[in-house]
């Protein structure tokens, strides 16, 4: 299952190639998105050329740098600790740089380093370039901090460096920052305004992956639906642009097709879709080919019209419900995915029933579902009191995982029998004697290796399931391989 804040990966730490004449030693790790992993890919790309090897030990490490999320409080507690953590190795390598890079970076600013003592960089995510002259700074004993956002920047132009690949999936990104401005979101705040990158770059992107067995890829972004490329600037800039620009522009469902053709046994998934951004031309364009995956991750956050406002979510229940029918209608075998966000701010129990009833009406094949967490300077915190007790944000939230489980299990149990194509990703346990890979409808599947091997696009018939993963045998090779 592809989740959006992959617990199994948190803090794993990025281990690539290493050149030769590199001499010094880089231990990069990630938390948070996709999107998270994605930059730390770039960062990695960048200090590759300033001689800097990956080392999977933080013992040897010459610079430490950690890639943070602030999407909940929880999330940058667990920074905190990695940084005690960094902190204690330092002490037996004085030598050793620690640097803050991502959203935490960018919210905290230069109060990192006047509260975490052991830090010596801190780098927005915009800023990554900056990179090797912040480092010079460091090296000359001065702390130095890049959190300045930018209206351009995408990185199109670094090819990132895949770190602890599979070698068969992928992550394209695709936009940054994000204009939605929904009231819960620290996400505005630390990564900017939304900006889309150039379609030529991607492109070579996805070509190039494909040249070196790639797949499968993931076009990112926070909001993917909302992607405009006209020659560059901002979305919010649209209106300004030349009669030719419109004329020429590139929306996400342009996108998708350019992909989707260039590369026509690729699989193509994109992460994460915007209901009030999700347009029926990208709905059309996942019908038209057969290798743009039939899967949406589509957040709703809540199912009651007036905490839907509050976030500033700019759709109401109703729409949403038209959506979710218009693909149900299109594409009949897409399976849809939810965020959910239990206790926002005056949220009652008839607000958390009406989440429940959107729920059994949409039937989310799975979901990512949090309790919610007050992020300091957002909308919500500056205007709203935090007032629905954690005992019954828990107890919310706990109802509504129990809901998603039993609409996940259903969703499992309607594959038994069938046959699903199935591209392996990794072995399903390290060791174990089967595979692990996913169908079109990312459900996840696991059946004995047989002959078969990672990056083969197998036919499986499904014999069992649980809430969670499809169970069963390989028949053969599908005709995609
Ligand atoms: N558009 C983004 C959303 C990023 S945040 C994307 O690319 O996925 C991912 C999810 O975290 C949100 O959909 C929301 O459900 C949850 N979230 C965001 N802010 C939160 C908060 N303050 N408290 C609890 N959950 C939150
Ligand atoms: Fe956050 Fe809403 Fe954007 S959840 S990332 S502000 S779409």
């Amino acid at each position: 299952m592809e989740k959006i804040i992959d617990e199994s990966k948190q803090g794993e730490s990025l281990v690539l190639e290493n050149k030769k004449e590199n001499t010094r030693k880089l231990f990069i790790e990630s938390y948070g998105c996709a999107m998270n992993f994605s930059d730390s890919e770039i960062v990695a790309s960048i200090l590759s050329n300033e001689g800097f090897n990956t080392t999977n030990k933080l013992e040897d490490a010459d610079l430490v740098l950690v890639n943070t999320c602030s999407i909940r409080d929880k999330a940058e507690q667990t920074v905190r600790k990695r940084l005690e953590k960094y902190n204690a190795v330092k002490k037996t390598n004085p030598k050793m740089k620690v640097g803050v890079l991502g959203c935490m970076a960018e919210r905290l600013k230069s109060k990192f380093l006047e509260e975490e003592k052991i830090v010596d960089l801190v780098v927005g995510p915009d800023a990554y370039k900056d990179l090797p002259n912040l480092l010079a700074e460091v090296e000359d004993g001065r702390d130095a901090i890049n959190v300045i956002l930018s209206k351009e920047e995408t990185y199109g132009d670094i090819s990132p460096v895949r770190l602890n690949s599979n070698g068969v999936t992928a992550f394209v990104s695709i936009t940054r920052g994000c204009d939605n401005m929904c009231t819960f979101c620290v996400v505005p705040f630390t990564r900017g305004r939304e900006r889309s990158r150039d379609p030529q770059s991607i492109l070579e992107e996805v070509n190039d992956l494909w040249s070196k067995g790639y797949k499968e890829i993931t076009l990112l972004g926070q909001n993917v639906d909302s992607y405009l490329w006209y020659g560059g600037g901002l979305k919010k800039d649209f209106d300004k642009a030349t009669d030719m620009q419109k004329a020429t522009a590139t929306n996400f469902a342009k996108l998708l097709e350019m992909c989707a053709e260039a590369q026509p046994k690729m699989r193509i998934r994109f992460s994460t879709s915007n209901p009030q951004d999700m347009t029926l031309d990208v709905v059309e364009t996942m019908a038209k080919y057969d290798n743009i995956c039939k899967y949406i991750h589509l957040p709703v956050q809540s199912g009651s019209d007036r905490i839907l406002k509050e976030m500033n979510r700019q759709h109401t229940r109703e729409e949403y419900i038209e959506l979710i029918n218009n693909i149900k209608r299109i594409l009949p075998d897409c399976t849809i995915s939810q965020d959910m966000i239990t206790g926002f701010p005056t949220e009652t129990e008839e607000d958390h029933q009406d989440t429940l009833s959107l729920m059994r009406e949409v039937k989310y094949a799975f979901g990512y579902m949090f309790a919610y967490s007050e992020r300091p300077g957002t909308l919500a915190e500056r205007k709203m009191e935090d007032d629905v007790p954690l005992e019954v944000k828990k107890r919310r939230l706990q109802e509504v995982i129990d809901l998603q489980l039993e609409h996940s299990y259903e969703k499992t149990q309607s594959f038994i029998g069938k046959t699903v194509e199935i591209l392996i990703e990794k072995e399903a346990r390290k060791g174990d004697k089967d595979w692990s890979g996913r169908n079109s409808q990312n459900l996840l599947c696991v059946f004995p290796k047989e002959h078969y091997k990672v990056g083969d696009y197998v036919n499986v018939k499904i014999t069992s399931a649980t809430k969670t993963t499809l169970i069963g045998e390989p028949v053969g090779y599908s005709e995609n391989n």
